[in-house]
């Protein structure tokens, strides 16, 4: 029988309970820094320092954290379903709970790149990069993070893969930063779409909509429990 397709996008939410803090909630990152100073190209000219230890705190930090419940309960939801992962997150909790299908909108991380060719592309795991870290062109690296401003080139694979989705689950995002937000109205009229945030959302006029209002640790096992047991 053909298995059913179940896209999931996520936001900084589901990383909230595993200790890393949300963009956009009360102490949001976005509180403590400026995004203007740390997460746009205009940033990077006037201060790389700044920014890449903007980046290699975040990063640091990530070696320090591992994925909650609701990172390993999308993972159970493979038993069943074909599933892609659609996250905003930088973060590797996805890929830590070991979930298979990972589209990485907003960058990675682990990753740094060549300010010169976007296609030289390093993985450097919890490390750091410092000013006058080299590709093996020569030119400076910066983190492989989309910042603001920038294009995000993943958002048209990312498109297409809503659009064949049965199943749609949107969890931990304020649903605030496009193109990422809009990736919900490229699901099919038969697509039926959930919710899991403990906040309210801008999801008014959606049809086939449930939303959960609860926090992803205990939101999504339940529904993934239910998405199991159902049909
Ligand atoms: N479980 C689920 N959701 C939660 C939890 C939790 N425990 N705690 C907070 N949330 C929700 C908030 O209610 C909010 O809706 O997570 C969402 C976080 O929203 P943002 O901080 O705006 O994060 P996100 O939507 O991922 O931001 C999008 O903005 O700054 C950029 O590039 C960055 O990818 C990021 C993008």
């Amino acid at each position: 029988m053909k298995r059913e397709k179940v896209v999931v996008l996520t936001g900084a939410g589901i990383s909230a309970e595993s200790g890393i803090r949300t963009f956009r909630d009360a102490d949001g990152l976005w509180e403590e820094y400026r995004i203007e100073e740390v997460a746009t190209w205009d940033a990077w000219q006037r201060n790389p320092a700044l920014v890449l230890e903007f980046y290699n705190k975040r990063r640091a930090q990530l070696g320090t954290v591992v994925p909650n419940a609701a990172h390993v309960a999308l993972v159970k939801l493979e038993e069943k379903f074909d599933v892609q992962i659609i996250t905003q997150n930088v973060d590797d909790l996805h890929e830590r709970a070991g979930s298979a299908n990972i589209l990485h909108l907003h960058g990675e991380l682990v990753k740094v790149r060549s300010t010169a060719d976007d296609e030289l592309v390093y993985n450097i795991g919890y490390g750091e990069i410092g000013l006058g870290d080299h590709c093996e062109k020569g030119f400076q690296l910066r983190p492989h993070i989309v910042w603001f401003g920038e294009a995000v080139p993943l958002i048209e694979a990312a498109a297409d893969l809503v659009a064949e989705a049965d199943i749609l689950l949107i969890i931990g995002t304020s649903l605030l930063v496009y193109p990422a937000a809009g990736l919900m109205h490229y699901a099919p009229a038969r697509c039926m779409k959930y919710v899991v945030d403990p906040n309210s959302l801008p999801v008014g006029g959606i049809s086939r909509l449930e939303v959960l209002q609860m926090k992803a640790g205990s939101g999504v096992p339940l529904l993934v429990n239910r998405l199991l047991s159902d049909n």
